[in-house]
């Protein structure tokens, strides 16, 4: 029998158990153990009565959601630095604060960054799959050349926790680094990363490599499009590990198809996980990995640790560790 004196919380996916095992030490813990995310109509069912909900990003948090759950819902606690699946506005509506997992992931996830950046400039997975078709006959003066990434310009959108550990890893390839922001940062933190404030039109022009760590917010979404994809150099790389729809896929799939840029590597689509028959999934210069950013088992370790700090605070009452900030 439910002991009543716990809280009780529903968890949409298992999550590491340095998470799980917090959740369940203090309350009623109703977890969802399917690979895929619940229904739709099986997270409202699950959600209702509950103190708590650790919600994934996959999950809809909005008045339906809180509707569903109650006014008993003390706590969202999403497993995830982004909260773009959150209607902050609703839950502030109803009092409800929101968790999120800052700073745990950010040097994790400028890693993979990193790697997609390599990635597509050496062109590995073109590489890998041309030994594996059996086609390496010899050493190739012109075999799957690109361009240098040391010594090259990059321009990184969004310059907060991981755009700067993106500065930080480039800075070791003794490259250029342009930011832009929305909030320009003072002298004093962007000169020791080497990194130079311009306009979003600079520094598309000037980069042999984009890399995007902006929010999803009505303002960025589709940043990346048919117009500012133009000011990009043929030779440029683009690198998606923000979310899919800053970038209009569709409008970038014409310029790798036509060399307005030479290649791309995502780790977000939109949406995900990306179909079969998008023409991205057609495109050799077109690097993509299923949204695996944060996925070392360390870093997946901490992010479930605070998810669950910040559940667990919450239904308590307590001020939750790392909030969401309440819109304006
Ligand atoms: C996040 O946390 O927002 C990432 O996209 C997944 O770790």
């Amino acid at each position: 029998m439910a002991d009543v004196q716990r809280p009780r919380v529903f968890v949409a996916r298992v999550i590491p158990d340095e998470g799980l095992a917090a959740v369940s030490a203090v309350c009623e813990m109703d977890l969802w153990d399917g690979e895929l995310p619940p229904p739709r109509s099986e997270l409202l069912r699950r959600v209702a009565g509950c103190d708590g909900v650790m919600t994934l990003l996959t999950d809809r948090v909005d008045d339906e959601f809180l509707d569903a759950a109650g006014p008993q819902l003390k706590v969202v606690s999403n497993y995830a630095v982004g909260f773009d699946n959150i209607d902050l506005e609703a839950c502030a509506r109803r009092g409800i604060p929101v968790g999120n997992t800052p700073g745990v992931l950010t040097e994790t996830t400028a890693d993979l960054a990193w790697a997609l950046l390599m990635a597509a400039a050496r062109r590995l997975p073109e590489g890998d799959r041309y030994v594996r078709d059996g086609r390496w006959k010899t050493w190739g003066p012109l075999l799957l050349l690109g361009p240098d990434v040391h010594g090259a310009t990059i321009g990184i959108v969004g310059f907060g926790r991981i755009g700067q550990a993106m500065a930080r890893r480039a800075q070791g390839f003794g490259m250029e680094i342009l930011y832009h922001d929305v909030n320009r940062l003072p002298e004093a933190v962007s000169s020791p990363l080497g990194a130079t404030y311009v306009p979003l039109e600079d520094l598309l022009g000037r980069s042999d490599f984009v890399t995007l760590h902006v929010n999803l917010t009505p303002e960025t979404r589709h940043l990346i499009s048919d117009s500012t994809l133009a000011l990009m150099k043929p030779t440029a790389v683009l690198v998606n590990t923000s979310r899919g729809p800053v970038v209009d896929q569709p409008a970038l799939a014409r310029a790798l198809r036509e060399g307005t840029i030479w290649a791309a590597g995502l780790d977000v689509t939109d949406p995900e996980p990306i179909p079969l028959e998008d023409p991205l999934m057609g495109l050799d210069n077109c690097l993509i990995v299923p949204h695996i950013a944060s996925a070392s088992r360390a870093t997946r370790g901490r992010m479930a640790a605070m998810a669950a700090a910040n559940l667990v605070a919450g239904v308590f009452g307590e001020p939750l560790p790392t909030r969401v900030p309440v819109p304006a």
